[in-house]
């Protein structure tokens, strides 16, 4: 019997004892090397290895170990002690031998016991807050869009994108298409983090003459490759299948800083046809650098501009150039540089600016001073707008739906960010001035539903529409002229059942345009902080928050003394999105309610306003 005990005893000694440095799960097991770091052996061939991931994890390192000088290792949050969500990590299926090598992952952690094998992944939604019409990603990060084209009857959006989390990390150029900027189909990524750095913003086009020599038609993207070890370095890849697969040059870099400057990316490549070359512009801190060429791989510095240009302080990113007939007259063309900054925002973060003046194919001369800033959106949630490539005279833009200030945090698990509606691009002038409009692109027609009677009414005091659309669930389109007579403040309150709102209104006192979501709902997320005061930026009133994401405030933009606006406003579940006067003041945020809006309140302080031909749209895909 005591033998028996004994035995027994060694036996399950035994089996801890294997327990602890090989644990045998389903298909797979866990090779233990040393304390945090193991190989992960795939015992039947499958798709993927599904890995649990805890966003407030330190990364561990994941490498899909083949023995070849290009597997790359992916920084990833792996589950410690709990499991917010699940992403694929693809597996080879060619009979290539492999092992899964982890490391920085300590030994107690959960996700040694919960990864899974497994020939699917379920990326069904499963986020509240996901839009119902707005491009996202379907699962994981996404920032800036990149690479914008436009071929053979297809938008390319490809888009900074972590497949691996849902925080900022191994960046890839995400890809999605369409053929009407409102439908997106979602393609597996089309460039991925390699050894030499991840695959950071620009910009691609379609190289209609062979001048590259990958073959007529190819679509080239040039883009930032960033790391520690070799910085921000310019690179180029190139598709001969329509976008969906990408070459990288084997000559890469193309571009590297001549002053070692650490802040140097985003190119943006685009024909300049009076010189017959291409032009590459390329953010560099605090100014853009021009460079040019004719075979899009050799690169000729030619100038810069910036420095000291535009709202400070200021760090210029994600660059575009369009040259633009002013009020439509072709004789009357000017160029116009996009250049997003971050921070530097009027209301604290990124924003996009712009400068209007002339280029000679070398230099770009901006029309005003240094002290000048235009905005081309209003609101806090606009960023990294660039254009696509190929489209004719038409500029269509897509911006980034966040702002770094707080873009880690917003309140999504699956995924994290989503694209504004793409806005069309064009001149007018105003004064001696000249400024861009960003409208919302005619697509977005398409995506109405449902609509309300057209109808106009005054508003004494207060007026309240309820249910706008008895199946409204969250995403629809309002569309209004508002005529203010001697009011000082006008507007409407988009309302949900819980009492949370959306504040829009004009100040015909100050002149300005004001989107308030103080009240809009879920306004505090992210990192705690000291609980202090916010300008609320309609000099109204200041908010208290106890979080440091700055979420909870109004934003305004200047608007004319006019007889009356024309107010396009489109809701999604979490964003809204403002065009004045076509596009004149554009203002996008984000916003968190906690039901659908369904009412709206409208209100004219001391006066009357006049609502003219008011309808609104249930949208929908
Ligand atoms: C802008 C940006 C770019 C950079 C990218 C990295 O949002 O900072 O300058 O290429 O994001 O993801």
């Amino acid at each position: 019997m005591r033998t028996n005990y004994i035995q027994l005893l060694m036996v399950a000694l035994l089996i801890t004892t294997l327990a602890a440095c090989s644990s045998s799960k389903k298909n797979y097991t866990v090779m233990t090397q040393t304390e945090d770091n193991a190989m992960v052996q795939i015992n039947t061939p499958a798709r993927y290895l599904l890995l649990p991931i805890q966003n407030t994890s330190p990364e561990a390192q994941v490498l899909v170990n083949t023995g070849n000088a290009d597997d790359t290792a992916m920084d990833i949050r792996l589950a410690i002690d709990s499991i917010d969500y699940y992403v694929p990590l693809a597996l080879p299926l060619d009979g290539t031998s492999f092992t899964v090598d982890i490391s920085n992952l300590p030994a107690n952690a959960l996700a040694w016991e919960k990864m899974e094998v497994s020939d699917t992944f379920d990326a069904s939604n499963t986020d509240r807050f996901r839009p119902i019409y707005h491009h996202t990603p379907l699962y994981g990060w996404m920032n800036d869009a990149n690479g914008l084209v436009y071929k053979d009857g297809e938008y390319h959006l490809y888009f900074q994108y972590n497949p691996y989390g849902t925080k900022w990390g191994n960046m890839h150029w995400g890809h999605s298409v369409s053929k009407d900027l409102v439908t997106w189909e979602h393609l597996e990524p089309a460039i991925d983090r390699d050894n030499m750095g991840h695959i950071f913003s620009g910009s691609s086009v379609v190289d209609t003459n062979n001048d590259a020599g990958f073959g007529k038609d190819a679509i080239v993207a040039f883009y930032t490759s960033a790391s520690d070890h070799n910085g921000q370095i310019q690179c180029l890849a190139y598709s001969n299948d329509n976008g969906r697969t990408f070459t990288k040059y084997d000559g890469n870099p193309i571009l590297t800083p001549h002053d070692g400057l650490k802040d140097f990316r985003d190119p943006k490549v685009f024909w300049y046809a009076p010189d017959n070359k291409w032009v590459m512009i390329v953010s560099a801190d605090k100014e853009m650098r021009f460079y040019s060429s004719t075979d899009l791989k050799d690169w000729t510095y030619m100038s810069a501009f910036g420095e000291g240009y535009g709202a400070k302080p200021s760090q210029f990113e994600c660059p575009d150039m369009v040259e633009l007939a002013v009020d439509g007259n072709p004789n009357n063309k000017k160029w116009a540089l996009i250049v997003n900054i971050n921070p530097g925002s009027p209301f604290g973060g990124s924003a996009t600016q712009y400068f209007i003046g002339d280029f000679d194919g070398t230099n770009f001369v901006c029309d005003t001073d240094p002290d000048d800033v235009k905005w081309l959106d209003w609101g806090k949630d606009h960023y990294a707008t660039v254009c696509f490539s190929n489209t004719g005279d038409r500029v269509i833009g897509v911006p980034w739906m966040n702002n770094w200030q707080y873009a880690n945090y917003t309140p999504t698990t699956q995924f994290r960010s989503s694209n504004a509606l793409p806005r069309e691009l064009t001149l007018y002038k105003e004064g001696n001035d000249i400024f861009m409009a960003a409208n919302v692109v005619k697509e977005t027609e398409q995506l109405r539903k449902e609509s309300s009677k057209t109808f106009s009414f005054d508003v004494n005091g207060e007026s309240q529409i309820d249910q706008i659309l008895p199946t409204n669930e969250g995403a629809m389109e309002l569309i209004m002229t508002i005529e203010p007579q001697k009011v000082r403040v006008a507007g409407f309150e988009l309302i949900n059942d819980l009492g949370e709102k959306v504040d829009i209104y004009l100040d015909m006192a100050e002149l300005k345009l004001v989107m308030d979501r103080t009240q809009s709902g879920l306004i505090e997320f992210g990192e705690q902080s000291e609980p202090h005061f916010i300008e609320n930026h309609d000099n109204r009133k200041t908010t208290s928050i106890n979080y440091v994401n700055d979420f909870a405030l109004a934003t305004w933009a200047p608007i004319l003394k006019e007889k009356e606006y024309k107010l396009h406003v489109f809701v999604d579940i979490s964003s809204v999105e403002i065009f004045l006067n076509d596009g004149k003041v554009a203002m996008t945020n984000l916003v968190f309610p906690n039901s659908a809006y369904n009412t709206l309140r409208f209100y004219a302080n001391d006066g009357t306003m006049r609502v003219k031909d008011f309808t609104a749209y249930k949208l929908g895909l």
